[in-house]
């Protein structure tokens, strides 16, 4: 991953205490079908959502949002389903980074995107360039994620390392796997967000779970808003974190 600008902690910290919140964004397919409508209707209000939430975690002060676009295992979905997922990724980021850019905000995708098509690529390369430099939150997406790969990834990395000498066994620590993740520059993970009744991490930051609060809600992705964010963030208030002490 190219070199990004650290966080800008110089902001006064809001009150709900959170720098970053991560969102398993479930249930545009029965959004869809609820209304008899195809799954690509529930994407696209899925995308809206995103936009939403985007909006309202600059105002609420958030350092980092993480949305988790496309998982590793999504290949296994219909061929159509995967092309219009592609297609609605490739559209919000040519529609949206004007705006993103315009508002400060970095624009990161996490994950294995480099073996997308290599136009989307390119896309995704030059949006993070090009917002690189701001100083405003960073809004993350997950793309051809999945924390198992990730780590495979990382893994590989310090081996190569090892193997070239620039790096020993016993150096392999906590610190040394945390840089090599695709969320090394990023604020440690807060609070992790499910949508839509399901109550399992799918893959989804493993490592950077550790220590976060879990927040699940019955409601559908394509009707998350501001208003669930905010009750999202109420509720992390109220946890007693205590990462292993007392
Ligand atoms: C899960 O709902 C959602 C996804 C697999 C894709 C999420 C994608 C978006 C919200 C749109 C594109 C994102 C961006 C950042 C522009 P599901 O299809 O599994 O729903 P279901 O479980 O109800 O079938």
């Amino acid at each position: 991953m190219a070199t990004q600008a650290k966080p800008d902690l110089t902001r006064a910290a809001p009150a709900h205490g959170a720098r970053h919140v991560a969102i398993i964004m479930d249930g545009n397919g029965r959004w869809a079908k609820k209304r008899l409508l195809p799954r690509i209707a529930g994407h696209r209000a899925g995308v809206e959502a995103v936009r939403r939430v985007a909006r309202a975690a600059q105002d609420m002060g958030l350092e980092c949002l993480t949305l988790y676009a496309f998982s590793s295992e999504n290949w296994k979905r219909p061929a159509t389903e995967v092309s219009d997922l592609m297609g609605l990724l490739r559209h919000f980021i040519q529609s949206d980074i004007d705006e993103f850019h315009a508002n400060g905000v970095r624009l990161r995708v996490i994950g294995n995107y480099r073996a997308l098509e290599p136009s989307l690529v390119q896309l995704i390369e030059s949006a993070m360039a090009r917002t690189a430099g701001n100083t405003g939150p960073v809004i993350a997406i997950a793309l051809n994620y999945g924390a198992q790969d990730e780590m495979v990834r990382a893994a590989q990395r310090l081996a190569d390392r090892v193997a070239k000498g620039d790096l020993a066994t016993h150096d392999i620590g906590i610190a040394a796997i945390d840089a090599e993740l695709d969320t090394a520059d990023l604020p440690p993970l807060d609070l992790l967000v499910r949508t839509s009744g399901e109550q399992r991490l799918s893959n989804f930051m493993l490592w950077q779970a550790a220590y976060a609060e879990l927040y699940f809600t019955d409601m559908l992705w394509p009707d998350f808003d501001a208003h669930a964010l905010a009750q999202a963030l109420d509720a992390f208030r109220l946890r007693d974190r205590r990462f292993g002490g007392l």
